[in-house]
C-alpha cells in the first residue's frame, strides 16, 4: 500500500544483473577476513552510513573476527534523487564518542565521493586514532572528490544500480544482489 492507500505504482524496471548475490557473499568474505588480519589486537568501531550501507555492515560484521562495535549515522545530502551535491546534513549523529578510536566507515557506494568526503572531514574533527573506509562498491571514473579508500569491495560502471541496499525511492534494497534500474532516473 502506498500513501494514498492504493497499491503500489510500479517503481522503474530492474535490468542486467551487475554483481550476483554469491559473487557480494565472496567478497565480503574476503573484505571481512582481511579487516580481522590488518585490526588484529584492536576493537574498531564499524560506522554505518543509513541506511543503504545497513545491508552491507550486517553481512561485513559476520565475517569479522574480532570485539567490534557498531554505530550509525544518518545524513541527507542536498541534490537531486539521483546526484549529489556534496552539501550533507547531518539527520542522526553518532551515539557515542570516537576519539582515540579505530574508526572504520562502512559505505554501500561511492559515486562522486564527495559525500563521503564530508563525512570523512567531519569525523576527522572527532580525532579518531585512525580512520578508513570500507565501500562494497565504487563507480568507475566517477570521483569528484580525492578519497582514500582502504577496503574496496566492486568497480562498476556508471549506471544507476539498485539492490543490496541500494534504494531508488526506498525500493529494491532487499535484493540480495546488485542491478541496473531501467526507467528509472539515471546519473
Ligand atoms: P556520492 O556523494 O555521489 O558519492 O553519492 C553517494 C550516495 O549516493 C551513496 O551513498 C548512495 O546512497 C547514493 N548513490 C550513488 N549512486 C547510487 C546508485 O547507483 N544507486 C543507488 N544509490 C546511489
Ligand atoms: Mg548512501
Amino acid at each position: 500500500m502506498d500513501e494514498s492507500g492504493g497499491m503500489e505504482a510500479p517503481v522503474g524496471r530492474l535490468g542486467d544483473v551487475v554483481v550476483s548475490a554469491g559473487d557480494i557473499q565472496a567478497k565480503i568474505a574476503e573484505l571481512g577476513a582481511e579487516i580481522t588480519r590488518d585490526y588484529e589486537g584492536r576493537a574498531p568501531v564499524l560506522i554505518c552510513v543509513l541506511k543503504g550501507a545497513s545491508v552491507f555492515l550486517a553481512d561485513l560484521a559476520r565475517h569479522i573476527d574480532l570485539p567490534i562495535r557498531f554505530d550509525f549515522m544518518a545524513i541527507s545530502s542536498y541534490g537531486s534523487a539521483t546526484k549529489t551535491s556534496g552539501v550533507v546534513r547531518i539527520l542522526k549523529d553518532l551515539d557515542h564518542e570516537i576519539e582515540g578510536q579505530d574508526v572504520i566507515v562502512v559505505e554501500d557506494i561511492i559515486d562522486s565521493g564527495l559525500t563521503l568526503n564530508y563525512l570523512l572531514r567531519y569525523l576527522k574533527a572527532r580525532r579518531p586514532a585512525t580512520l578508513e573506509v570500507c565501500t562494497l562498491f565504487s563507480k568507475e571514473g566517477r570521483q569528484r572528490a580525492k578519497l582514500n579508500v582502504r577496503y574496496e569491495g566492486f568497480r562498476i560502471g556508471p549506471e544507476f544500480v539498485v539492490g543490496y541496499g541500494l534504494d531508488y525511492q526506498e525500493r529494491y534494497r532487499n535484493l540480495a544482489y546488485l542491478a541496473v534500474l531501467e526507467d528509472g532516473r539515471g546519473p
